[in-house]
């Protein structure tokens, strides 16, 4: 395999051995909520006492959770990788960066981000929101809200996105379980630019099929496994 232009698409599943909870199944994060009263622009709207209190929740949480070693691993692909790159998480911690990843989207948004409503500033965000904080940029108060992307809003980056799937190559999928789109049309993007197309998952996704090779097992051992075999 010698691929000039690779996207990578993460998921949930790479940082789970971090200790970061997954969404779907047992021990989920949606298993204690409903989606619809903590991720959604309507919800944001009727409780955003809730929903601030989740989402700085999960913020807090990113302190105490490192990096594992198919985050580092794709960090070392980064670093060494000479051709085109581009590695697009749905995920909204900090792990891919702290592992040294660059070249790097964040298209469900990012937890240590705040958008305001005033302004739609994007600003870099360490601490709490449900004190209301005023927004840096323009000053106005209470209209500071967390820079995720929620159900029925537009992922962020999508032209790029689309643009590194017109000409990859190799397009793997780590740790994702295909059912939200348009992160699970990805492939279906890259296989139609003629890309090989490889799935990371600790079991089949709802879309493996769509995949040219799975491989199944822990991100922390797949993950650098591939990463080797590209930069050997
Ligand atoms: P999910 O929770 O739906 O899926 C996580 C996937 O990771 C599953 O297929 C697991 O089998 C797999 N997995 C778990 N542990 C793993 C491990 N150690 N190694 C490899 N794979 C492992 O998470 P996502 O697919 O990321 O969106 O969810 C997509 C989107 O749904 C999220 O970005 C979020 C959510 O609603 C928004 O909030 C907008």
């Amino acid at each position: 395999m010698k691929p000039r232009s690779i996207v990578v698409l993460t998921g949930a599943g790479i940082s789970a051995e971090s200790g970061v909870p997954t969404f779907r199944g047992p021990d989920g994060l949606w298993e204690g909520h409903r989606v619809e009263d903590v991720a959604t622009p309507e919800a944001f709207f009727r409780n955003p006492d809730r929903v601030h209190a989740f989402y700085d929740a999960r913020r807090a949480r990113l302190a105490e959770v490192e990096p594992n070693a198919a985050h580092k691993a794709l960090g070392m692909l980064d670093a060494r990788w000479p051709g085109d790159l581009l590695i697009v998480t749905q995920n909204v911690d900090d792990l891919h960066e702290r592992g040294g990843a660059r070249r790097l989207l964040h298209m469900h948004g990012r937890l240590k981000s705040a958008r305001c409503l005033a302004c739609d500033a994007r600003l870099d965000w360490e601490g709490p929101l449900a004190h209301r904080p005023p927004c840096p940029a323009c000053g106005a108060a209470g209209r500071l809200r967390p820079d995720i992307v929620w159900f029925g809003e537009m992922p962020y980056d999508m032209d790029r996105i689309d643009r590194a799937l017109a000409r990859a190559d190799l397009f793997v999928a780590i740790g994702t379980s295909g059912q939200v789109y348009p992160a699970a049309g990805f492939v279906e993007d890259a296989r139609a630019a003629g890309a090989y197309c490889i799935e990371l998952n600790l079991e089949p996704s709802d879309v493996s099929f769509r995949f040219h090779e799975c491989r199944l097992g822990r991100a922390s051992e797949l993950v650098p496994a591939l990463v080797d075999e590209l930069v050997a």
